[in-house]
C-alpha cells in the first residue's frame, strides 16, 4: 500500500491534467498509478455528458482494460495514427522537463504513442522532480529476449550497472510486446541523456529506453501546496513554473 500522502498527490496530480481533455480529442493513455486517476476522470466527464466524442488510444494492456471499464470508447494507432495530446506518468522528471519512464514495464508503447502525439503532458507526486535524470529511478531498457546476456557488458561500458527485471515471484518480467528490462542504474546520475540515448539506440537486440528527452510539453506536479503545472517554453529552453 503506498503512503496515502502520495496516493493523494498521485490523484490531485492525475485529475487536474484532466481539464486537458476537450470534447472531439484523440487522447493517448498512459500507463500507471498516477494517469490512472486521469483516465478515470476521463471516464466519469463522458459519463456526465462534460465531454463527447474522445476517443483514447491505450499505451499498456493495463490502461485498455481500465479505459475499456470506465467506458471510454478506445482505438489503436492503426485506425488513429496522429493524436492530439498523450496524457502519462513518469518516474523521473528533470528541470528540463526530460523524463524517465518505464518502471512499470510499458515505456515502448508508451513511447510510441506519445511520439505520435501532438502534446505530451505528464503527471506526477512531487517526489518524482530530480535535478539530474538516473539519480532517484533506474533506467529501463528494453530488449529482445534473445542474447539478452550480451547487453549487459555493452551496458556496463556505458557506465550503468545493469538488472535483469524480475517479478516478486522471481520470475523475469516480461512486457506487453514480449521483451525483457534491464534496469540500469548510474552512480551519480546520467551524464549525457542524448548521447547515452543515441548509443542505445544504434545496439542491435536494445529496442527502446526510458528516456524522454524533448518531449513533454508540460508536467502537472502535486506537493504539499497543491498541484503546479511546469510548461516547457521551447525545446531547448527551460521550464516556466
Ligand atoms: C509505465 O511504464 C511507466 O512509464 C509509468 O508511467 C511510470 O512508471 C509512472 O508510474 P506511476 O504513476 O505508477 O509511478
Amino acid at each position: 500500500m503506498s503512503d496515502p500522502v502520495v496516493e493523494a498527490q498521485k490523484r490531485e496530480a492525475g485529475e487536474a491534467a484532466a481539464a486537458l481533455v476537450e470534447s472531439g480529442m484523440r487522447i493517448g493513455l498512459g500507463t500507471g498509478s498516477t494517469v490512472r486517476y486521469t483516465i478515470e476522470a476521463i471516464g466519469r466527464k463522458l459519463t456526465r455528458g462534460e465531454l463527447h466524442d474522445v476517443i483514447g488510444v491505450p499505451t499498456s494492456e493495463a490502461s485498455d482494460r481500465l479505459a475499456r471499464s470506465l467506458g471510454i470508447p478506445l482505438a489503436s494507432l492503426a485506425e488513429l495514427p496522429r493524436l492530439d495530446l498523450c496524457i502519462d506518468g513518469a518516474d523521473e522528471v528533470s528541470p528540463e522537463l526530460d523524463l524517465i519512464k518505464g518502471l512499470g514495464a510499458a515505456l515502448l508503447r508508451e513511447k510510441i504513442v506519445a511520439a505520435a502525439s501532438a502534446r505530451l503532458a505528464i503527471v506526477i507526486d512531487a517526489g518524482k522532480r530530480v535535478s539530474r535524470l538516473g539519480t532517484r529511478a533506474p533506467l529501463p531498457v528494453a530488449v529482445l529476449p534473445f542474447g539478452w546476456q550480451s547487453q549487459l557488458p555493452f551496458l556496463a561500458e556505458l557506465g550503468a550497472v545493469p538488472e535483469l527485471r524480475r517479478d516478486a515471484s522471481g520470475e523475469i518480467v516480461v512486457t506487453d510486446d514480449g521483451l525483457f528490462l534491464l534496469d540500469c542504474r548510474f552512480a551519480e546520475g546520467i551524464d549525457d541523456p542524448a548521447a547515452l540515448e543515441r548509443a542505445l539506440a544504434m545496439r542491435p537486440g536494445i529496442v527502446e529506453c526510458g528516456l524522454f528527452l524533448n518531449m513533454c510539453e508540460r508536467v502537472f506536479v502535486a506537493g504539499d501546496a497543491g498541484v503546479t503545472e511546469l510548461r516547457r517554453r521551447s525545446s531547448t529552453a527551460a521550464p516556466e513554473a
